[in-house]
């Protein structure tokens, strides 16, 4: 294919780029991420692996509770998120049809992988142990190939712990009679204990607080940072301001509330194209520069990762601010 010249090219700059900037790649990157958090530093190693090797999925340790998060988290936003992200595979009504994936209604509370009408795959069966709690979908949700290895749902996860809140608080009240919301004993613990899963990474360190969510950290964004984090580690591959030209990557001018991967004149990958016309907004961007392979696995964006929550802040709300129409920030 075509492909080859272009990422001949790609790869030279990317090279260029990673050894000077010192981006750790994403196989290396999304187990660091996983093990210390999104309180490391964005440069922690030099570690330069194979591009684009699918990494074995990491197991969701030190995934944050949306325990606490559940009784308060917003319905409405759920329900917006799932109509955007979900319901091209799902139904969310009583007796709907089954899609490319099984119908949900009151799936919170009920049996694992055994809604009426569909063919689960094999990969899920296996994981099919009693009933759906807040646990479970939590780890789920957030990472569907890590949950159960081999999973049909095509679908990276959702990265955010409030938007993760926010849906299964949605998903729950799809039901006639929903589970009981967590006990304030419950809520406790799980405040307690935010990353008790994290014993599964061997280290015996005390368990980080669970992160806050990125929506807290616009209000206090630091777009100087923001600017200099774009120049340093972005801008070998994107123009940023208005009109300017497409280089390794589309021109980001206006891009925070625009619509996703149509820039006219730049080629897309295929990776992308299922999310085109998708409209970005704060969360969704911080996935996407949280992970670009996780978000769209095979992107032709070959960037590791801004792992930290604040930084990303600081970038989106930078980028936010090269706009004709600055949107507004959750928070602000
Ligand atoms: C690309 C299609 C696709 C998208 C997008 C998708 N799913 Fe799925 N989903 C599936 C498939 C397929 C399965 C069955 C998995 C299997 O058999 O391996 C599934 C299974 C599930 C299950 C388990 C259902 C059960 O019967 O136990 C839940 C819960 C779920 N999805 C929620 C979601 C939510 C919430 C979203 C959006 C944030 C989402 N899915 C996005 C295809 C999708
Ligand atoms: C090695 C080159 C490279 C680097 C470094 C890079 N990008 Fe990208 N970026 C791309 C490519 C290529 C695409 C198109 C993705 C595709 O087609 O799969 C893209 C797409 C994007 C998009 C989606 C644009 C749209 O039209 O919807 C955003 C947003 C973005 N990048 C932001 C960033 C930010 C912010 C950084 C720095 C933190 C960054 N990128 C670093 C190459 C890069």
């Amino acid at each position: 294919m075509s492909e080859t010249g272009k990422d001949g090219l790609l790869m030279n700059k990317i090279m260029a780029g990673f050894l000077t900037a010192g981006i750790v790649l994403w196989g290396a990157n999304r187990i660091a991420s996983v093990v210390i958090h999104t309180e490391a530093p964005e440069k922690t190693a030099i570690t330069i692996i194979a591009m684009q090797t699918a990494a074995a999925p990491v197991a969701a340790a030190g995934l944050a509770s949306i325990i606490p998060l559940i009784g308060g988290a917003d319905v409405a936003k759920g329900e917006a998120f799932v109509q955007q992200q979900c319901s091209s595979c799902h139904t969310l009504n009583q007796g709907g049809a089954a899609g490319v994936g099984p119908n949900l209604y009151n799936v919170v509370g009920g049996p694992m992988f055994a809604g009426a009408g569909f063919a689960y795959s094999a990969a899920v069966k296996a994981k099919a142990k009693g009933n759906w709690n807040y646990d479970n979908m939590n780890a789920w949700l957030a990472d569907p190939a890590g949950f159960a290895p081999g999973t049909e749902m095509s679908y990276p996860g959702i990265k955010n712990t409030q938007t993760r809140a926010d849906v299964v608080a949605y998903l729950r009240a799809q039901a006639a009679s929903p589970l009981a919301l967590p006990t304030p004993a419950e809520v406790k613990a799980a405040s307690a204990a935010p990353a008790a899963t994290t014993a599964s990474t061997g280290g015996g360190a005390p368990a980080p607080a669970a992160p806050p969510s990125i929506d807290t950290m616009f209000k206090t964004a630091d777009l100087a940072k923001g600017q200099s984090i774009v120049n340093e580690q972005c801008s070998s591959c994107h123009s940023i301001g208005k009109g300017g030209a497409i280089l390794v990557g589309p021109n980001l001018y206006g891009i925070v509330g625009s619509k996703m991967f149509v820039t006219p004149g730049f080629t897309y990958s295929g990776a992308v194209a299922a999310k085109a016309n998708g409209v970005w907004n704060a969360d969704n961007l911080s996935d996407w520069l949280e992970n670009p392979q996780g978000f769209a696995p095979g992107t032709a964006m070959s960037y590791g990762g801004l792992k930290n929550t604040q930084t990303r802040a600081d970038v989106i709300a930078y980028l936010n601010k090269n706009s004709d129409k600055p949107t507004k920030l959750p928070g602000t």
